[in-house]
């Protein structure tokens, strides 16, 4: 089998360094797919993923047949399959996701056009890096030649959360729940939606009354714990760690990108992806969607009744996502 190339913007940082040794084992591409890792670096963090290639190849990993570190865009994308923008500076305590704006935006203008120009022909982007859905679509604007469908932005984190969330509260595997959606912006006004969920084949929300003594109680749970518990995860690590998320981040980088690459049979997940228009979602943000996948490329699960409770938490995030590329485009960020 052919080797995929795989490009890791930010490599010598923490969500690098809890990406690689897992996409080397095989746990993104299969325990089948050969693997050559590109690890991107600016100047200063070099040396780290210097430190993390000698380590891959400690590692004696099958699958893993190059590695190579560089601080060129040119060398680093060339002939990338998969590319994995996790290079940015993450937010701090008390910091938003909104104050990363300014400070990683201009990041991902110059990242899309070297893909565009020297990636493989079917390469595929996530954007990890915050604020991921502008970021993504920084790259996706600057990359005019490719098309929409190759570039999305990181929520399979939010989707994995709520799954979490649901779970503990119902004291069932994360595996039994199916058809959790996240829409918007990967912001606290994201709206990790249960409408359609469900655990073991019953509606999420009659297990949730059946456990929480009725109905009520299952929509003041959602309301009051579940969707802000969700949307502010990020913060709360935060708080907790003294850093943002890691581990988990990089798992969900993999979840996202296996079920891109290889589809998956057990129901839909979630991902930002190019809006067409589709939910109300004006054309060309980068938004959360419910989204299938049979390996070809993310489709958004169109047809499913959204309320007028979820309308208007869906507008409000879409709303910030508006406003974050009107801000970008206004900096001169946004290609054409
Ligand atoms: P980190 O500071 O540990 O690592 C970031 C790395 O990016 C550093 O090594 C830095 O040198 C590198 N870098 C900076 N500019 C670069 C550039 N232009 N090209 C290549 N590399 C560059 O941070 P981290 O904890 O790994 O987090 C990375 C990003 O991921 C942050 O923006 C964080 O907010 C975001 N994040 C997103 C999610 C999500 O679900 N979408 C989850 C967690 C973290
Ligand atoms: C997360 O959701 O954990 C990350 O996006 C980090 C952050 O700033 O919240």
């Amino acid at each position: 089998m052919t080797a995929t190339t795989v490009t890791i913007t930010g490599a010598g940082g923490q969500i690098g360094y809890a990406l690689l040794f897992r996409i080397a084992a095989g746990d993104m591409l299969g325990p089948d797919h050969p693997v050559r890792l590109r690890l991107l670096e600016i100047p200063q963090g070099l040396k780290p993923a210097e430190g993390a290639a000698l380590e891959l190849q400690d590692g004696a990993f099958p699958l893993l047949r190059d590695v190579e570190v560089t601080d060129d865009a040119a060398v680093g994308f060339d002939g990338c399959n998969i590319a994995l923008l996790v290079g940015s500076r993450p937010r701090g305590p008390g910091m938003e996701r909104a104050d990363l704006l300014a400070a990683n935006a201009g990041i991902f203008g110059p990242q899309g056009a070297a893909i565009q120009k020297h990636a493989a022909a079917d390469v595929r982007v996530v954007a990890v890096g915050n604020p991921a859905n502008t970021n993504a679509l920084i790259a996706r604007t600057s990359a005019p030649d490719l098309p929409d469908d190759r570039f999305t932005a990181l929520t399979r984190l939010d989707h994995n959360r709520a799954v979490g969330q649901l779970a503990a509260i119902l004291d069932v595997s994360p595996g039994a729940i199916r058809d959790v959606a996240i829409w918007g912006n990967h912001s606290a006004t994201q709206f990790p939606d249960v409408a359609h969920a469900t655990v073991d084949g019953t509606p999420a929300l009659d297990a949730l009354a059946a456990r929480l003594g009725g109905a009520e109680q299952a929509a003041a749970w959602v309301d009051d714990e579940f969707v802000p518990r969700v949307a502010r995860r990020g913060a709360e690590i935060i708080e907790v760690r003294g850093s943002s998320s890691v581990a988990s981040a990089a798992n969900a980088t993999i979840d996202h990108v296996r079920d891109w690459m290889l589809g998956r049979s057990d129901g839909w997940t979630s991902a930002a992806v190019v809006s067409h228009g589709e939910y109300g979602v004006p054309s060309g943000l980068i938004s959360s969607f419910p989204v299938a996948s049979d390996g070809s490329g993310y489709r958004i699960v169109e047809g499913l009744d959204v309320d007028a409770r979820a309308r208007a938490r869906i507008d409000a995030s879409v709303a910030e996502l508006v406003a974050e590329r009107d801000a970008v485009a206004a900096a001169g960020l946004l290609g054409s």
